[in-house]
């Protein structure tokens, strides 16, 4: 089973953080977890023109690709204005509507205060469902207060709700895979 993260942030290091943790989470769960992180920072994923997916340069195909052969996913993002980033949603908006069928894809935000973390709620899930991802009932949202000076975090309600999130998406994956094999 391959578990990819995606990391929403053009800018800092925080979200980056977490979908690690989340991904190290998953493999500790199950060592036969694969795992592989797309940081949007590493990449010039091209703005959505409506053209077909081949048309656009070899880092958007790449991250698109990587991302439709995942079996589940876990998506990260900073608060930005008081939604998810631009640099997410562009990304997203190059997926075709089924994209996400069958895909467990789990939710996580970083950001400054703790009134948007609906966010996640109310912006990021109804475009993965849109998308047909399942959607695990557990999040994670983060403070930057939550971060120490070496990025970490030792809040033990985070950190339990880090290590929940990436059982879950295991556990989930798993009972999804299994009935659409019987
Ligand atoms: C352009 C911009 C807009 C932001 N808007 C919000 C916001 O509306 N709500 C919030 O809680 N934090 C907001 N923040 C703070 C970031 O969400 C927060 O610092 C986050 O942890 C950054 O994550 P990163 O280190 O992965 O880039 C904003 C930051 C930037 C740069």
């Amino acid at each position: 089973m391959k578990l990819v993260g995606i990391v929403g942030a053009l800018a800092g290091y925080k979200t980056y953080t977490v979908v690690h943790k989340v991904l190290r989470a998953a493999k500790s769960f199950d060592s036969n977890v694969q795992t592989e992180l797309i940081d949007l920072k590493d990449y010039d994923v091209e703005f959505v023109k409506g053209t077909p997916l081949s048309y656009y340069n070899a880092d958007t195909v790449k991250v698109v690709d990587t991302i439709l052969a995942a079996d589940c996913l876990v998506v990260g993002t900073p608060i930005y204005q008081a939604s998810i980033t631009g640099a997410l949603k562009n990304l997203l908006d190059h997926f075709p509507v089924d994209a996400l069928h069958n895909k467990v894809t789990g939710m996580i935000a970083t950001g400054g205060t703790d009134k948007h973390f609906l966010v996640l709620d109310y912006h990021l899930k109804p475009i993965l469902t849109f998308l047909k991802a399942v959607v695990p009932e557990s999040n994670v949202y983060v403070l930057n207060d939550h971060f120490d000076e070496e990025n970490e975090i030792h809040d033990s309600n985070i950190n339990r709700r880090i290590k929940n999130l990436g059982e879950e998406i295991i556990k989930l994956q798993k009972l999804v895979d299994q009935k659409n094999k019987s």
